[in-house]
């Protein structure tokens, strides 16, 4: 049985993988910050077993403690790692750029660092990101495309992106990175656009808000499904070698596309109820990503199960059940 170490656990990626490799029959262990309320609803059904056997084991730690990440590692003894640990938002790097750094940057050294102490070092995955692309020089991007980045998150993830690539040609590390493109879920955080707009658009369904505030509508994402994506991550880490992959759809949609795509599933018509915040603007922004990811559909096999219309069905069908239940609550303690 493979035994596998998941940072990020609780968010949207960890989740799903958590599952995808609990379901593939690995051991898997989750690391977990501590938090003053709960973290982990969206892991709550691995670990809740009915007849209480533990399925997915949950560890404290954080990226920015390098000793304890060396010790989880020590006392596991795990096959894979899979970095999803980060502060992913990239609107807030700009507010917290030396924290960013501190978890997407040294973190992942951190945890290198950690790895290279090893005897048996574990094969490993960085969650890479297409957001390095930034002020893009080609497109669609592949794995050869510049990075250009355009946020301190973006930095942060490119100085990990080459760690990691130093890890594997200087130490001999199995370390591989994912760059990924946008991919969303119903298990989404709330905060990102997509999520932002299934949520309020249901509620406005529902008669529990009227307005959405959103900034650039006209920025373009290739938005594929979380599901998918975890996939590829596990594949990579089964090859002969280790490699970098872009992860992507190859189709790109702006925001406004998204909001049309939502509303119009809803019956709405969203200009009635969109009022554009500057709050949201971005001190730059990436205008357009498009991945191309022909390596991972050849080398790996991998090709997206999910479109851009069915993603965004699922979100907003996922929100609509939400939303309707808040609407019978309140109703019921009227
Ligand atoms: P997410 O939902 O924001 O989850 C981030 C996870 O990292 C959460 O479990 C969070 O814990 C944890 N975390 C944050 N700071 C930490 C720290 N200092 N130490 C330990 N854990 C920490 O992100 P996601 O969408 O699943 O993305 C997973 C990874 O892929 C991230 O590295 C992200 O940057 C990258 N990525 C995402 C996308 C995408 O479109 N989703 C695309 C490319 C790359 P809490 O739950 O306690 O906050
Ligand atoms: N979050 C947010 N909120 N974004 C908005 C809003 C809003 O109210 N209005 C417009 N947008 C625009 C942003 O300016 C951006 O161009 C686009 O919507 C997508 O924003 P996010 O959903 O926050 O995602 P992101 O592309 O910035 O970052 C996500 O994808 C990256 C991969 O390219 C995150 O998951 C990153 O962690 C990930 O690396």
């Amino acid at each position: 049985m493979k035994r596998a170490i998941i940072t990020g656990v609780t968010g949207q990626d960890g989740s799903y993988l958590a599952e995808l490799l609990l379901k593939k029959g690995y051991e898997v262990y989750g690391i977990i910050r501590r938090s003053s309320s709960f973290n982990t609803s969206r892991i709550d059904h691995l670990y809740q077993d009915p007849h209480n056997q533990p399925k997915l084991r949950l560890i404290y730690g954080d990226l920015t403690d390098g000793g304890n990440l060396s010790s989880v590692l020590n006392d596991t003894q795990p096959d894979e790692v899979y970095n999803l640990a980060a502060q992913s938002h990239v609107r807030v790097s700009f507010d917290q750029p030396i924290y960013t750094a501190n978890t997407d940057a040294l973190g992942t050294l951190r945890l290198l660092e950690a790895l290279r102490m090893m005897k048996k070092p574990p094969r490993f995955y960085q969650a890479s990101s297409s957001e390095m692309y930034g002020k893009v020089v080609e497109t669609p991007q592949t794995e050869r495309t510049p990075f250009c980045p355009r946020s301190p998150y973006a930095c942060a993830k490119v100085y990990s992106h080459w760690q990691t690539v130093n890890y594997r040609e200087a130490y001999g590390l199995f370390a591989c990175n994912g760059i990924l493109f946008n991919h969303e879920s119903p298990r989404r955080g709330e905060t990102f656009v997509t999520r932002k707009i299934t949520r309020a658009a249901t509620r406005i369904k529902e008669g529990l808000q009227d307005k959405l505030y959103l900034g650039n509508l006209e920025a373009k994402r290739d938005w594929g499904y979380a599901g998918d994506y975890v996939e590829a991550m596990q594949l990579m880490l089964q090859q002969d070698k280790p490699d970098d992959y872009v992860i992507a759809t190859g189709q790109t949609y702006s925001v406004r596309q998204f909001l049309d795509e939502v509303f119009g599933y809803l019956d709405l018509d969203w200009h009635n109820y969109v009022v554009i915040d500057p709050k949201y603007f971005r001190p730059t922004e990436v205008d357009l990503l498009q991945g191309d990811a022909s390596k991972a559909r050849k080398v790996l096999g991998w090709k997206p199960t999910v479109d851009f219309k069915q993603l965004a069905r699922m979100m907003t069908d996922a929100d609509r059940n939400i939303a309707r239940n808040e609407r019978l609550v309140k109703e019921h303690n009227k």
